[in-house]
C-alpha cells in the first residue's frame, strides 16, 4: 500500500486545535497584504462586495468539500482521490493542487521575505522617524535590490523547513492559538490610530461605499481568485488538513468560523491601511507596496510606535509562516505517502525547488523587472496562474467530485458525522451550493474573466 501504514497519521488534538490549524492556514499575507492591495487595484468597495459573495457562496462550500474528501480518505491530496475513486483520472485534481502549491510558494516566500526583513528593520530601528515619503523610498530601495530579498527568501524557506521537518503539529497549534489573538488586537490598535488621522473617512468610504460600475468580468475573476487564495482552497491544503480532523468534529461549523474570522482580519487590515493611504495622500492602487509604506508611517505617528511596528511585522511574519507551512505540507504529505520519501528529503527538495524557481519572482522587482511573459512579470504570472486559474479549476473539480462522484449521501454523512449533528438545513443548503451553485458560478466567472465567453 502506498499510503502511510508505517507512520501513524498525526491528527489535530481538539476542536480548538482544528480551528487554530485551519485558521492558521487561512490567515496570512492574503489578509494584510493581498486583500488591501487588490482592493486598491480593483476599485475599492465594489471589489470587496464581490469578494464577500465569492467567499460565502463558493470558497466556503469548497472548503467543506475538501474537508469531506480529506477526512473520508485519511490521505494526502493525491492519495485521497486514488482511495475514493480508484483507477480513475480524478487523482490529477490532486496533482494539479500540488503544482499550485509550488506556484504560490514561488512568490509567497518572496513577500514573506519582505515581511521578515521589515520585522528586522523595525526591531533595529531602521524605520524610526520615517514619514510616508521616506517609507516609500525605503521600500523601493529594498525590493529594487538583489542580495537582501534573495537572502530573506531563503531564510524564510529554511525556517518553514525546520518546522515541517520537526512535524510539530502541536507546536503550530499552540502557536496559532496564542498568536492569532494578539495579531487581532494589534490590528485593532492600528485601526484606531489610522481612523483618527485627519481625512481618514475617505479611506473608510473607499472600503465600504461600492461603486457598482467598477464591477467588470476581470474584477469578478480577481475577487474569486482572492477568495480561493484567502481560504486556502482549490488546491488541497484543506484536504490535507481535513485528513487530520477527528471523526467527531463538526466540519461545516469549523469552516464557517474560519471564513468569518478570516474575513474579519482582512477587513481590519483594510481599515488600518486605507484611511492612512488617503490621509497621507497616497494612491490606493499602489499595489503590493501599500502595506510596507503605510503601516510603518502610521506607527511613526503614535507613542511607542517602534515597539508596535516591530510587533506588527513579527506577527505578520508568524501569520505568513503558518500559511506557508500548510502550503509546504501539501507536497511533503504527497511525496512521503505516495512515493515513500522521507520527511526530510521531501521537505528539503520541495523547499529547494521553491527557492530556486522562486528567484524569478524575487528578481521581478529588480533585475528581471522588464522581463515579461504574457505581459506579466514572473511574480505576477505565478500569482495570476495559481489564483485565477489553477485554484478555480481545482474548485470546480472538487465540487463535482464531492457533489456528484461521491454524491449527496456521502456528503451528508461526512458533513453531519453520520447524522449525529442534526444540521439538516445546513446540509440542504450545502448540497445545492456544492452540486450546482459553486461549480457553475466558478466556470462562468472563469470563462468570462479570461474573455472566452461574454456575459
Ligand atoms: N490563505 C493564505 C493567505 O491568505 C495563503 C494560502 C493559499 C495558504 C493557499 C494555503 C493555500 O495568506
Amino acid at each position: 500500500m502506498s499510503t502511510s501504514d508505517k507512520t501513524k497519521r498525526e491528527g489535530f488534538s481538539s476542536t480548538l486545535g482544528v480551528l487554530a490549524a485551519t485558521l492558521g492556514s487561512a490567515v496570512g499575507l492574503g489578509n494584510i497584504w493581498k486583500f488591501p492591495s487588490m482592493t486598491g487595484q480593483n476599485g475599492g468597495a465594489a471589489f470587496v462586495l464581490v469578494y464577500l459573495v465569492c467567499v460565502a457562496l463558493i470558497a466556503l462550500p469548497v472548503m467543506i468539500s475538501e474537508f469531506v474528501i480529506g477526512r473520508r480518505a485519511q490521505a494526502n491530496n493525491v492519495g485521497a482521490f486514488k482511495k475514493l475513486a480508484p483507477k480513475t483520472p480524478w487523482y490529477l485534481t490532486g496533482v494539479s493542487g500540488v503544482a499550485a502549491a509550488f506556484l504560490i510558494m514561488f512568490f509567497y516566500t518572496d513577500v514573506a521575505g519582505w515581511v521578515y526583513a521589515y520585522a528586522f528593520k523595525a526591531l533595529t530601528g531602521q524605520l524610526a522617524g520615517a514619514d510616508a515619503t521616506k517609507t516609500a523610498d525605503i521600500f523601493g530601495g529594498y525590493v529594487g535590490s538583489v542580495a537582501g530579498p534573495v537572502a530573506w527568501q531563503w531564510i524564510v524557506l529554511v525556517t518553514i523547513s525546520v518546522i515541517i521537518i520537526a512535524g510539530v503539529t502541536k507546536g503550530i497549534e499552540r502557536m496559532t492559538k496564542t498568536l492569532l489573538p494578539i495579531l487581532f488586537v494589534l490590528l485593532i490598535v492600528c485601526d484606531i490610530r489610522a481612523l483618527s488621522l485627519p481625512g481618514a473617512m475617505d479611506g473608510v468610504k473607499y472600503l465600504f461605499q461600492p461603486d457598482l460600475a467598477k464591477i467588470t468580468p476581470a474584477v469578478i475573476l480577481a475577487a474569486l481568485g482572492l477568495a480561493f487564495f484567502k481560504l486556502s482552497v482549490g488546491m488541497g491544503t484543506m484536504t490535507t488538513y481535513g485528513s487530520y480532523i477527528g471523526k467527531g468534529e463538526n466540519m461545516p461549523a469549523n469552516a464557517i468560523k474560519v471564513a468569518l474570522s478570516d474575513t474579519l482580519v482582512s477587513l481590519l487590515a483594510g481599515l488600518a491601511i486605507f484611511p492612512a493611504v488617503f490621509a497621507f495622500g497616497f494612491k490606493p492602487d499602489a499595489g503590493p507596496s501599500l502595506l510596507f509604506i503605510t503601516i510603518p508611517a502610521v506607527f511613526q505617528t503614535m507613542p511607542f510606535g517602534q515597539v508596535f511596528l516591530t510587533m506588527f511585522f513579527v506577527l505578520a511574519a508568524i501569520a505568513a509562516t503558518g500559511a506557508m507551512i500548510s502550503l509546504l505540507e501539501v507536497p511533503v504529505a504527497y511525496l512521503t505517502e505516495e512515493h515513500g520519501w522521507s520527511r526530510v528529503v521531501a521537505t528539503v527538495s520541495s523547499a529547494a525547488l521553491m527557492g530556486s524557481v522562486g528567484l524569478l519572482a524575487t528578481l521581478s522587482t529588480s533585475t528581471l523587472a522588464e522581463k515579461l511573459v504574457m505581459g506579466k512579470t514572473f511574480f505576477d504570472l505565478f500569482d495570476f496562474v495559481s489564483s485565477n486559474i489553477l485554484l478555480p479549476v481545482g474548485g470546480i473539480l472538487i465540487c463535482v467530485f464531492v457533489g456528484w462522484k461521491l454524491g449527496p449521501a456521502v456528503l451528508a454523512d461526512e458533513a453531519s458525522n453520520g447524522g449525529t449533528l442534526g444540521n439538516q438545513l445546513v446540509l440542504r443548503v450545502l448540497s445545492v451550493l456544492i452540486r450546482y451553485v459553486a461549480p457553475i458560478a466558478i466556470l462562468l466567472v472563469l470563462l468570462n474573466g479570461l474573455g472566452v465567453i461574454k456575459l
